[in-house]
C-alpha cells in the first residue's frame, strides 16, 4: 500500500462554471485521482451529475476517474459510467439489492469495483463482499452534501478494514469521504486515499493536497 496518502479532491466543491480548469488545477497541484460524487435526489437528497459530465472531463485529466454512485438502482446506470470513462465506480451497500451483479459487471469492464455504507450502516453488512472489492469507501459524514463535519465515531470503520485487509490478504484500498481536512486527516492514519472537496477547493490547492499527502 502506498506510503503516503493518495488524494481525491471531490468536484462537488469545484467552480462548475469552468470544471475543466478547476480540474486540471487540482491534477497540477497533486490531486492523484477525482472523485466524482453521483446524486439522484432519491438516495440522497440532493441532485448532481450524471454520465455525461464523466465523459466530458474524461479527455482533460490523466488521473483516474473515481465516481461514487449515490443513486438508486446503481445497475440500471453501470454501463452509462463506464463508457463515460469511469476508472473507479463505488455502488453503496443500501441503494441496491444486486451488490454480485454490480461488482461483477465493473470488473469485467476493466474497471475497478468498490462499496461504500452509510455512516449507520454496520460494517458487517458488507463483510461478504470484501475478497471480491478493489476499494472501500468509509464515509464520514452522511453523504447528499458537501462540507459537513467529520463524525469521528466511524473511524472505528477504517480501522477495523485495516485489519481485516491484514488477516485474511484482501486487496482493496481504503478510502475516507466527508470532513477530511487539516484537523481530520490525523484520524484517517490506517486509510489509503482521502477524499476532499471543500478542503482543498477553499484552500491553495497544491497547499491542501500536499498538506493532506503528508499527513501520513
Ligand atoms: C458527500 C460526498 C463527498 C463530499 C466531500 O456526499 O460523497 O465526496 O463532497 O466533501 P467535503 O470534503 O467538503 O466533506
Ligand atoms: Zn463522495
Amino acid at each position: 500500500m502506498s506510503k503516503s496518502f493518495l488524494v481525491a479532491p471531490s468536484i462537488l466543491s469545484a467552480d462548475f462554471s469552468k470544471l475543466g480548469e478547476e480540474i486540471k488545477a487540482v491534477e497540477k497541484a497533486g490531486a492523484d485521482w477525482i472523485h466524482v460524487d453521483v446524486m439522484d435526489g432519491h438516495f440522497v437528497p440532493n441532485l448532481t451529475i450524471g454520465a455525461p459530465v464523466v465523459s466530458s472531463i474524461r479527455p482533460i485529466t490523466k488521473a483516474q476517474l473515481d465516481v461514487h454512485l449515490m443513486i438508486d438502482y446503481p445497475e440500471k446506470y453501470l454501463d452509462d459510467f463506464l463508457a463515460a470513462g469511469a476508472d473507479i465506480i463505488t455502488i453503496h451497500i443500501e441503494s441496491t439489492t444486486k451488490v454480485d451483479e454490480c461488482i461483477k459487471v465493473i470488473k469485467d469492464s476493466g474497471a475497478k469495483a468498490g462499496l461504500t455504507l452509510k455512516p449507520g450502516t454496520d460494517l458487517s453488512d458488507i463483510k461478504k463482499y470484501l475478497p471480491q472489492l478493489d476499494l472501500v469507501l468509509v464515509m464520514t459524514v452522511e453523504p447528499g452534501f458537501g462540507g459537513q463535519s467529520f463524525m469521528e465515531g466511524q473511524v472505528s470503520k477504517i480501522d477495523e478494514l485495516k485489519k481485516l485487509r491484514e488477516e485474511n490478504n484482501y486487496n482493496y484500498l481504503i478510502e475516507v469521504d466527508g470532513g477530511v481536512n487539516a484537523s481530520t486527516v490525523s484520524k484517517c492514519k490506517n486509510a489509503d486515499v482521502l477524499v476532499a472537496g471543500s478542503f482543498v477547493f477553499k484552500n491553495n490547492y497544491e497547499e491542501s493536497i500536499k498538506l493532506l499527502k503528508e499527513a501520513k
